[in-house]
């Protein structure tokens, strides 16, 4: 009976001593993972909006940018601002801190004869990521030596998640055969002396219940892990380079090209069109030459359609196509339908893409994942009343009538429902 105690006692101390192991390890990893999403997204919003010129560590166009926040910090306070807040504004738009008078601004704008472009658009936790990048930017690189191609990026982010299960399911497994084999020895010794433990012990005592709120943790935090992992495998901030360096900051922003002009289905079928470069030869039949890249880029165009610039005439046989990196994909068992979105739902392109017009290059700026398109449902509404589209609903318009309801979402006409969404 003694040593059974001790025994049981002895069990009992390791059991916990592992659970507190794995518990923090688990936190730990998923708390390594938000650092790295973080790191990614800032990365890519980097590449895509300052890297043409900006290195962390190197002179560009404008000066390399580790150690910025502590310069900026230093600065001091400015009225009632921060240094790190006025680099915030200077980010957003550097007219603001140097209006303003913030005299490092001030001087920051002097010190060079070209001038940084503005991003109004970026939020402040975009500038926050885009930080975390700069001065951090070797702390998530792979020692593997380049990882260039873009399409190996793609498994390689993929990757992980696989170990990932494995490493969250092994946890479980561990704890699941722990508690069976404590309940067994519970039971022998209550047993042996005769009496039931649980008509004594409060429940809150029980080890039961604390394995259970154990597991809920473990769970929790395998599960946050997860999910962290699985948006590398959606892909958000996925921004790789095509094959012709087309802007869509030069194109839309400075251009004020109509999106549609050039994705012309986006409003009437399913998918949204890449234009082809007919399109392109609308105008660049006539533009041969751009402000960054010279003839080199658009003499790719003309190559690609068999298009002799100098006699101005096709030559098809010359012609191959360009192929361009698919950056936005869904799996095959979502359906998604453009045109419901862009002209029944009246959702802006920006909604769901983000400020495309100010893109260098395009980047997943939304995760796609389900519970991205499943918040959005239940939080927009319809234009209902007016929209003859719903007449069907006649039973959602009676409640509305009644007040039964005061607002209808797309998730009231059945955007949450599961075959809507899947095949
Ligand atoms: C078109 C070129 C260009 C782009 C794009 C650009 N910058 Fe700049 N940046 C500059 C120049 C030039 C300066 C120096 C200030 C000046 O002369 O106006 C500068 C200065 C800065 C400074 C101050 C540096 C210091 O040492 O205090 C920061 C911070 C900065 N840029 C951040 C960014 C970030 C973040 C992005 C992307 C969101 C970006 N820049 C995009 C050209 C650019
Ligand atoms: C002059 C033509 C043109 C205009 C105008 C234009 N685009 Fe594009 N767009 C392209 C081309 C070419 C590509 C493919 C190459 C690339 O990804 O940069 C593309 C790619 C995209 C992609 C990524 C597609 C994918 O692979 O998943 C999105 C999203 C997009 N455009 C949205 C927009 C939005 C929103 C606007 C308006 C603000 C816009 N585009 C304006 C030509 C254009
Ligand atoms: C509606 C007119 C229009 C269309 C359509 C158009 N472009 Fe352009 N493109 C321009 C203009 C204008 C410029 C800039 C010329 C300048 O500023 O000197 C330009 C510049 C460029 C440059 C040079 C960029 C640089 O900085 O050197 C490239 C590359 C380019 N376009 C690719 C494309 C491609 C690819 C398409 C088709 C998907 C396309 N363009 C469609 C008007 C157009
Ligand atoms: C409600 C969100 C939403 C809106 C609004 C939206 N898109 Fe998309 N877009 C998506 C999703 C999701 C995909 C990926 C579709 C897939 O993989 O089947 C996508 C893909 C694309 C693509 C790649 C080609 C394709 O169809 O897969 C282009 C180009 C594009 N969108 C352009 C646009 C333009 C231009 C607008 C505005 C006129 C627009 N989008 C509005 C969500 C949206
Ligand atoms: C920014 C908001 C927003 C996002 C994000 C969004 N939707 Fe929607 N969706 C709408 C609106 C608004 C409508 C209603 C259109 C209407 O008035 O019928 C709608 C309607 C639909 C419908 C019903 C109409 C139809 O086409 O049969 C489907 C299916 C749908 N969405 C799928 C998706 C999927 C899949 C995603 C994610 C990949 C998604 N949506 C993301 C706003 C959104
Ligand atoms: C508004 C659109 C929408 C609705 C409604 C919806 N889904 Fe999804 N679902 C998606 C999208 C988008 C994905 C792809 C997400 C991704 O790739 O991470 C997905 C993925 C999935 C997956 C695969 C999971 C994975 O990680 O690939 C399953 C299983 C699933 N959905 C089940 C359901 C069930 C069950 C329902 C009903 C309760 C439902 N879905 C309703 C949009 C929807």
């Amino acid at each position: 009976m003694r040593s059974e105690h001790n025994h049981r006692a002895a069990f009992k101390f390791s059991f916990k001593a592992i659970f507190a192991f794995l518990f923090t390890v688990s936190f730990l990893f998923a708390h390594a993972q938000d650092d790295k999403a973080k790191w990614e997204e800032g990365k890519s919003m980097f590449k895509s909006n300052c890297a043409s010129c900006h290195n962390p560590k190197a002179d560009g166009t404008g000066p390399a940018l580790a150690g910025v926040t502590a310069r900026w910090e230093a600065a001091g306070e400015f009225k009632g601002k921060t240094g790190t807040q006025w680099l915030h504004t200077w980010i957003h738009n550097w007219h603001d801190a140097v209006s303003a008078g913030d005299k490092y601004a001030v001087d920051m704008a002097n010190s060079r004869p070209s001038e940084m472009n503005v991003f109004v658009s970026l939020k402040d936790e975009d500038i926050d990521k885009i930080l975390f990048y700069i001065e951090n930017a070797d702390k998530f690189v792979k020692t593997a030596p380049v990882v260039a191609a873009t399409e190996t990026a793609t498994t390689e982010e993929k990757g992980p998640s696989a170990t990932l299960y494995l490493f969250v399911g092994f946890l479980l497994m561990l704890v699941i055969i722990l508690i069976i084999v404590t309940n067994k020895l519970d039971k022998i010794v209550a047993e042996k002396k005769g009496e039931a433990v649980s008509a004594k012990t409060p429940f809150y005592k029980t080890l039961n219940f604390k394995v259970a709120l154990l597991l809920v943790a473990i769970v929790y935090s395998g599960y946050k892990t997860v999910d962290v992992f699985s948006h590398f495998g959606r892909q958000q901030g996925y921004a790789p380079t095509q094959p012709i360096r087309f802007s869509h900051a030069l194109h839309a922003g400075t251009h004020k090209i109509d999106c549609q002009y050039c994705h012309q289905t986006a409003n009437k079928g399913k998918n949204s069109n890449i234009p082809s470069l007919n399109t392109c030869m609308n105008c660049h039949k006539q533009v041969s030459k751009g402000p960054k890249y010279g003839t080199e880029e658009i003499a790719k165009i003309y190559a690609a359609v068999g298009w002799d610039a100098y006699n101005k005439t096709y030559d098809e046989g010359k012609a191959k196509p360009v192929e361009w990196v698919r950056i936005h994909n869904l799996p095959d068992h979502v359906a998604f339908n453009h045109a419901t979105h862009v002209n029944v739902g009246k959702v802006k392109c920006q909604t769901c893409h983000g400020p495309v017009e100010t893109m260098e290059t395009v980047y997943q700026y939304s995760p796609l994942s389900m519970g991205w398109c499943i918040n959005c449902h239940r939080n927009t509404e319809v234009q209902f009343a007016s929209n003859n589209y719903y007449s069907v609903y006649t039973k959602i318009h009676e409640d509305l009538k009644n007040k039964k309801i005061d607002k209808v979402t797309v998730a009231t006409v059945g955007g949450t429902e599961c075959q809507r969404c899947h095949y």
